[in-house]
This record gives structure tokens, C-alpha cells and sequence, in this order.
């Protein structure tokens, strides 16, 4: 209710000024009598995924706090996790603006943000500072001036910096917004990019004594053929967990509408359907081996739950969150 009634004034603002400002004050906010317009005690539904506990099934996407600023905020709300990024190696500013949409009548989103970050020192230091006690998984990337060829590097500086405050590391190979990104889900790209990360990864259990599992989030826009390849190269390298999906190029569902024809990736409704039949294959394929993170259109417990029958042990929320607001998550714990 309240934030059905804020949302008509954050809405009158463009999207990227209302993310910004919700970054800027909620850290100020959390901790003082003004977060009881947002805290939330849900019941505890715990569920082991990965290797680790998370205290409820409903999850912060990425790319809502790239930076890590607001890690308590969210912690507050009630999420079972948090995850933060995508960060990169080097601070980048991101494309041009205007770069995020609102597509109100489909409760989509659309964006072209191009993992504008402060690059990943920045966000250790604020990891560092954080007392949350929830699960938290640090989403990685690449900068976008680090050609195509050597990107697995990105990934492995970032995997080195955040490992030991991780609880999850989650390497993003599928935003539509950087260049190429994408190519590096097929075939020998992926495949190496994966046994580096995992000979890193033992590297690191070595060096702090931790098992930090690795996450690969994929796009929704892939063939049954090309997903059942992913599936063997997950399964080939051992990796712990898969996210599905990130935003799609496809426009079918929103065609006409306003902002329709802007360039980046579709979020929320137009992208539920997509994303539980991604979660369905990847689950056909990799049964119980291999955990599924379901996200996409992740609006109500209806939704959540269409996720976990096909197959995700965990759900994800963003867009769903910026049109319904902290109930949400409320409404999927409560009804578990
Ligand atoms: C995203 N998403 C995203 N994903 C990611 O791995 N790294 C990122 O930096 C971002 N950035 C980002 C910005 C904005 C404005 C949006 C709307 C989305 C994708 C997000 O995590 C999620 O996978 C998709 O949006 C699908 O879920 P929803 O939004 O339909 O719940």
C-alpha cells in the first residue's frame, strides 16, 4: 500500500533519476525510525542451494545495486539474498543517457545501461563495511574496453578481489549491452572461460580455506540446442549454480508499445514466460545435478512458483521489485 502510493511520485521521475536517488538514501535511511516504511520480518523458509543456507528463496537481482551501497537496505526488505554488481575490473561510466525505460502497461523494463560501475575495489570497500547477514553473491563482468579475446582476465581479476566476501560469485556472460559479451556462451569461449574460473576457483579455496561457489548467468535469447551445450559445459567443469535469465532482445510481446523500440534488454512481464521455459530446459538437462536461479518477470508468488515447477531451487527479483515494491517479496515468502 504505502509503496503503491510512493511509486506514483517515484514515477514521475525518469527511471535511471529514481534508481538514483533510492541508491543514494536508503543507506541513510536503513538503521533510523524511516526504514519502517520498508523493513519487513518474514517467517523463515530456508533452503540449501550451492553449498550455503539462504534463509529464504527470493533473491535481489543484479544490476539494482551495482556498487554495493545498499546491501543493508535490501537485507532489511526481507530478501533470502542479495546480489550485488555486475562489477567490472576498472570504474566505467556506461552507455550515454538516457539509458533505462519503463514500459508501464507490459511492467517491463528496458535498458541499455552497459555495467556502469565503480569498478571492483569500490565495491569491496563496501562489501567490507556491510553487516548483512544474509547470503550475498557478487556478480562479475567485463569492462567494456577489454577486448573480446581477453576477457576471460576480467573475470579472474574480479574473481580474485571479491572471492573472500562472497558468498556466491556470479559471472555474467549475457548482458546484451556490451559488445560481444554474449559470444562468450558458446562453445570453445565458453569452455575456457569456465576451466579458468574453476582453476582459479581451487586456487582460492587453497589460499582462504573457503569453497566460494560459481554461478553462470545466461540470456533467455538461446536455442534448445545452444542451451543444452551450455548444460554440458556446466556439467563438463563442475560449476555450482546457473542463473536464467537475463534480459532479452526480443520484442514480440511489448511491439507497439511506447519505448518499445529502444535498444538494450527487455525485463519483468514480457521476459516471464521466456525465462521459466529456459529454467524447463536447463532443468531437463541437468535434473538435480546443477542448481537453477530463476529469474525473469518474477512479479507475485504465482510467478516465483511457476519458476520453482520448472525446476529453480532460488528466484530473483528486479523489475518486478521497481513496480511492486517490498510486498513482493513479502507475498512470495509468506505464501511458500
Ligand atoms: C539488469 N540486469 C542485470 N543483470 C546482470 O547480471 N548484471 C547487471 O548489471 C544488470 N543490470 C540490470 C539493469 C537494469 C536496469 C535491469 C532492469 C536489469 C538483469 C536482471 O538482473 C535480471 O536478470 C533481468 O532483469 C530479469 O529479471 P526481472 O527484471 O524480469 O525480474
Amino acid at each position: 500500500m504505502l509503496y503503491r502510493l510512493a511509486r506514483t511520485g517515484i514515477f514521475q521521475l525518469d527511471a535511471e533519476t529514481a534508481h538514483d536517488l533510492a541508491i543514494k538514501y536508503l543507506p541513510k535511511m536503513t538503521g533510523t525510525p524511516l526504514d519502517l516504511f520498508y523493513r519487513q520480518q518474514l517467517p523463515n523458509r530456508p533452503v540449501e542451494c550451492m553449498g550455503l543456507t539462504f534463509k529464504n528463496p527470493v533473491g535481489l537481482a543484479a544490476g539494482l545495486d551495482k556498487n554495493a551501497e545498499c546491501i543493508e537496505a535490501f537485507g532489511a526488505m526481507g530478501f533470502g539474498f542479495i546480489e550485488v554488481g555486475t562489477v567490472t575490473p576498472r570504474p566505467q561510466p556506461g552507455n550515454d543517457k538516457p539509458r533505462m525505460f519503463r514500459l508501464l502497461e507490459a511492467e517491463g523494463i528496458i535498458n541499455r545501461m552497459g555495467f556502469n560501475n565503480l569498478g571492483v575495489d569500490a565495491l569491496v570497500e563496501n562489501v567490507k563495511k556491510s553487516t548483512y547477514d544474509g547470503v550475498l553473491g557478487i556478480n562479475i563482468g567485463k569492462n567494456k574496453d577489454t577486448p573480446i579475446e581477453e576477457g576471460n582476465s576480467d573475470y579472474l581479476i574480479c574473481m580474485e578481489k571479491v572471492y573472500q566476501y562472497a558468498g556466491y560469485i556470479a559471472v555474467n556472460i549475457s548482458s546484451p549491452n556490451t559488445p560481444d559479451l554474449r559470444s562468450l556462451q558458446y562453445g570453445e569461449a565458453l569452455d575456457s572461460l569456465l576451466s579458468e574460473l574453476k582453476a582459479k576457483q581451487a586456487e582460492l579455496e587453497e589460499l582462504h580455506g573457503n569453497y566460494v561457489p560459481l554461478a553462470l548467468k545466461i540470456a533467455p535469447d538461446l536455442s534448445d540446442e545452444e542451451i543444452s551445450q551450455i548444460c554440458q559445459s556446466l556439467l563438463k567443469h563442475k560449476i555450482d549454480g546457473v542463473i536464467a535469465t537475463n534480459t532479452t532482445l526480443d520484442r514480440s510481446v511489448v511491439e507497439g508499445m511506447k519505448h518499445a523500440d529502444e535498444m538494450g534488454g527487455l525485463s519483468g512481464r514480457p521476459v516471464q514466460l521466456r525465462s521459466t521455459e529456459v529454467v524447463k530446459k536447463l532443468h531437463q538437462e541437468l535434473g538435480e545435478e546443477i542448481p537453477i536461479i530463476g529469474v525473469g518477470g518474477v512479479d507475485s508468488y504465482v510467478s516465483a512458483k511457476e519458476k520453482m515447477q520448472a525446476g529453480a531451487k532460488l528466484v530473483q527479483v528486479y523489475s518486478g521489485f521497481i513496480y511492486h515494491g517490498p510486498t513482493l517479496v513479502r507475498d512470495i515468502v509468506k505464501n511458500l
